[in-house]
């Protein structure tokens, strides 16, 4: 879900906003069925379209068809809206596979996991982290259950991911909806095979359903459908294929819909974003991706994880950091080819063997910081160890270089290896872990030679190191929310960072990726072995069913900066309810029927939130209701008012929470409601925008244990700044030059930059003349204006990413819309200036109050 799209000048030859979208593309949604009724319209009309998609499967879920408009003007688009039959038009968004933060991929499978993944099957680390071992122990393994894969295709040719594709086999349905050179901006062309050519899905699909002899998924035997929707290599896709993609997908029964992909949002608005509610409504439930972005800080959820009804899943690392080696060997006195592995660096070693120098330096391997000790000699043609840490890796093969040696293994100084590069000429290093160092230090001390050899073809091997740093805690890529409706997300975490998964065989069978797509599919297995069993039981099972089950037994965890546990809680907004507990979430004998308490913010406050306790087991039960707090985070940075990239502030002020009444008893198959009222906390910087939250604890006899995640913004979020106004934007610059006053752009294109401090539902960008002030005819709330640029007022506009590169941008082109969706007019020569006004959160449309406003230096046009 990476983001480098602001940049592009999209907006300087057409009218169109500076924003992800392919131009000139649309998706309309329809009333009836008709799509090729309505592209005929179109064309008798004299609207040149040509067809990209049509997006009906036969449901009632959504009917409609996207194309590209050859003229896309404002004409065009008013024309189009005219039409009873249009329910929506909106322009073709993309979103990005989530990017995989770490990736280590093996060179060939067949050696694969001598050391295994980090145990035994039974103790796989990521499948005990969330409980999934304990439901395989009792035989649920998802058999008979469907879940549709939406990603980059699957290499179902892998012996772990069965073989073959179609009816019968372990991937049996799905189809490539776009080829492999979609690239997000061209027309789609379907095909068949879903084959993987990138490598995304077949480490999701594998993290569900491999089956490996010291590897398997959450859900092993579940049916998988690979629907393949990014070309090769995968770049974007746009939302009318994401749309397409689901529809299908549920048109062919899938029990669950998975999809590891997203883009900045945090609106609900986006037509994916309602598919998917739709389509959860209707009875699938979908889990999303929460996103990539956890650097953004908070306020940065991610579509379509923010469609209601969708569960949004986060990222926590795996406890043991699996790393991919390449294997080598070493021999001493009696130790003969010893299997040793390291990360291969700048250079290769060659298929060739070298005699292992090791400088220890009291006790310890040195780190060559002040060069390697005298009494080393000439290293010509050796291989010398140095340990890794406090000077540059160039620093330690300039050491190495100076006496004689041009191969350099270095000793990582934390657990696992790295890929290191160097510049120093002719210099090849590689890393092994610090348990092949602390090895050969024995070795030394023994006063023993050694000889290392090394195979330029050798198989990768899987080492599992632990992760003492961040193990077992939230990732800090995973995105925080809440949404800019101050709804949650994500909803609840699983292991996402660090993990081992099949990978397409042309790549090397297997690798090790981070990301918030891991940790999805994790939850998509766990939803199959819960729908597995409530199918052998007779029971239909709901979407709402599921997202409470899941959130109410998760388990909540500490904050981690990405090197160290504190002492409090993560905040709801990143974890939301916690790692998954799957086992819990399958077992537990009393629900609730509330995944989550908002609260909202202090304007739309809710004093009390209800929820009602249903005990499903065969035996009265007491509970126990109590608060568990997590940290407060702030939004902001100290002193202004964009966000803090990660970590945020946190504070350890908690709100006070009444839960009455706080004790229970209550008999097999009854319900009782309870109150929570809610008093925020105290002493906080409201102006910083902090969002509370912790987890309502009910307790029962020891026996069963649900927590209720809870959260809310301890601000009026109609007084939060919207408009960055820090960095210089908004800006109106000279086309050709920042520097260049904008008057000086006479006859070129004034160039309007802006950046957004927080999202905005609506964004205007009004022009008002200064040379003709009668010619204003139009009023925009307190300005007098001659109408708007075309494409504005935009809608649905995510915070901007506090990178340098990301910025909003849109060129004056000398036309305006006089109302919005009328044609655009030129203006005529004269000295405007430009009104930009962005929305606040919570705001309304039509209050002129509840906007933001800047007025632009006036700037000639002739
Ligand atoms: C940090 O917290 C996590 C989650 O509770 C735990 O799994 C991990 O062992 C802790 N790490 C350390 C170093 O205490
Ligand atoms: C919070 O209040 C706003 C304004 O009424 C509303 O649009 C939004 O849906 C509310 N959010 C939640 C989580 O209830
Ligand atoms: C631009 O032109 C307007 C109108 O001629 C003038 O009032 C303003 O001072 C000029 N601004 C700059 C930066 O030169």
């Amino acid at each position: 879900m990476h983001l480098k799209t602001f940049l592009t000048f999209v907006g300087l030859l057409s009218p169109a906003l500076a924003q992800r979208i392919v131009p000139g593309a649309y998706i309309v949604e329809i009333k009836g069925t008709n799509t090729n009724g309505f592209l005929n319209k179109a064309r008798t009309n004299g609207v040149k379209v040509r067809h990209r998609m049509t997006l009906n499967q036969e449901t009632s879920i959504f009917n409609g068809v996207s194309f590209d408009l050859e003229d896309d003007t404002p004409e065009n688009r008013a024309k189009i809206n005219s039409w009873g039959e249009v329910v929506e038009l909106s322009p073709v968004r993309l979103y990005d596979a989530a990017a995989p933060i770490a990736q280590h991929v093996t060179r060939d499978v067949t050696k694969l996991m001598n050391k295994r993944a980090g145990g035994p099957l039974d103790n796989y680390p990521p499948h005990v982290q969330g409980g999934v071992n304990r439901l395989h122990a009792e035989g649920l393994d998802g058999k008979g259950i469907k879940i549709a894969v939406i990603d980059t295709g699957i290499d179902y040719t892998h012996p772990s991911l069965g073989g073959k594709f179609g009816p019968g086999n372990k991937v049996a349905f799905g189809l490539d909806l776009v080829g492999d050179r979609y690239n997000g901006q061209n027309t789609p062309v379907p095909k068949d095979d879903p084959i993987d050519c990138a490598g995304h899905g077949t480490h999701v699909a594998g993290i569900i359903a491999a089956v490996d002899k010291d590897f398997i998924g959450v859900a092993p035997e579940v049916t998988l459908g690979a629907y393949k929707v990014f070309g090769c290599p995968s770049v974007s896709v746009g939302n009318d294929v994401l749309i397409s993609a689901f529809l299908q997908a549920q048109a062919d029964g899938a029990d669950l819909i998975t999809a590891s992909i997203g883009g900045p949002s945090g609106w609900t608005e986006d037509p994916w974003a309602k598919v998917v509610t739709r389509i959860v409504d209707a009875g699938t439930p979908c889990s999303i991706a929460a996103g990539n972005e956890g650097a953004e800080g908070l306020f940065y959820a991610s579509g379509a994880a923010d469609a209601i009804g969708a569960i949004g899943v986060g990222s926590v690392n795996n406890l043991n950091s699996p790393v991919v080696l390449t294997a080598a060997k070493f021999s001493s006195g009696d130790i003969k080819g010893k299997e040793f592995g390291y990360t291969p660096g700048t250079g290769s070693f060659g298929t060739k063997s070298y005699e292992l120098v090791v400088p220890v330096v009291d006790g310890q391997i040195t780190d060559a910081c002040a060069g390697l000790p005298a009494d080393v000699g000439d290293l010509k043609g050796k291989m010398v160890v140095i340990r890794r840490g406090t000077c540059t890796f160039e620093s330690k093969a300039a050491a190495a270089a100076a006496k004689g040696a041009l191969n350099v293994m270095l000793v990582n100084n934390v657990p696992g290896a790295v890929d290191v590069t160097v510049t120093a000429p002719g210099v090849s290093v590689g890393m092994v872990t610090p348990e092949t160092g602390a090895e050969w230090v024995k070795l030394v001390g023994e006063k023993a030679a050694i000889s290392v050899a090394f195979d330029e073809k050798a198989a990768g091997i899987i080492d599992a190191v632990p992760n003492p740093l961040s193990g077992g805690t939230m990732s800090v890529f995973s995105s925080w929310g809440p949404t800019n409706e101050m709804y949650q997300r994500p909803h609840i975490s699983a292991p996402g960072g660090n993990i081992l998964s099949t990978y397409p065989l042309i790549f090397g069978g297997y690798a090790v990726l981070s990301g918030t797509s891991m940790a999805t599919p994790y939850v998509a297995g766990v939803i199959g072995l819960y729908l597995q069993k409530a199918k052998a039981e007779g029971r239909k099972v709901t979407p709402a069913e599921l997202r409470v089950g899941l959130t109410t037994t998760g388990r909540p965890l500490v904050f981690n900066d990405g090197a160290k546990n504190s002492t409090f809680l993560a905040p709801v907004a990143q974890q939301g309810a916690g790692i998954v507990d799957a086992y819990k979430f399958i077992h537990s004998k009393t629900s609730v029927d509330t995944e989550l308490l908002e609260f909202n913010d202090t304007q739309h406050f809710r004093e009390s939130m209800s929820f009602k306790i249903t005990n499903n087991g065969d035996k009265q039960a007491t509970y126990k209701l109590t608060e568990i707090s997590g940290a407060t985070a702030y939004t902001t940075a100290e002193g202004s008012t964009l966000a803090k990239r990660f970590p945020p502030d946190m504070v350890e002020s908690y709100a006070n929470v009444k839960i009455e009444p706080d004790v229970l008893n209550i008999k097999p198959g009854q319900s009782k409601r309870v109150v929570v009222r809610l008093t925020r906390p105290d002493g906080l910087d409201a102006s910083r925008i902090p969002v509370y939250g912790g987890w309502i604890n009910i307790a029962s006899n020891g026996v069963d244990r649900l927590r209720i995640p809870y959260m809310g913004v301890a601000t009026a979020m109609n007084k939060a700044t919207v408009i960055n106004t820090e960095q210089g934007y908004p800006l109106l610059r000279n086309f050709k030059s920042v520097t260049a006053p904008a008057n000086s752009t006479i006859g070129s294109r004034p160039i309007l930059e802006w950046s957004l401090a927080l999202g905005s539902a609506v964004v205007r960008i009004d022009v008002v003349s200064v040379s003709n002030e009668e010619a204003n005819d139009v009023p925009v709330f307190t300005d007098n204006t001659i109408g708007s640029l075309p494409g504005f007022p935009n809608y649905w506009n995510p915070r901007t990413p506090l990178g340098p590169d990301d910025i909003n941008r849109v060129a004056f082109t000398g036309r305006i819309v006089k109302k919005e969706g009328e044609p655009s007019v030129k203006v005529p020569a004269g000295t405007y200036k430009l009104v930009f006004r962005a929305l606040k959160m919570t705001g309304r449309k039509h209050t002129g109050r509840d906007y933001e406003r800047w007025v632009s230096e006036p700037f000639v046009w002739a």
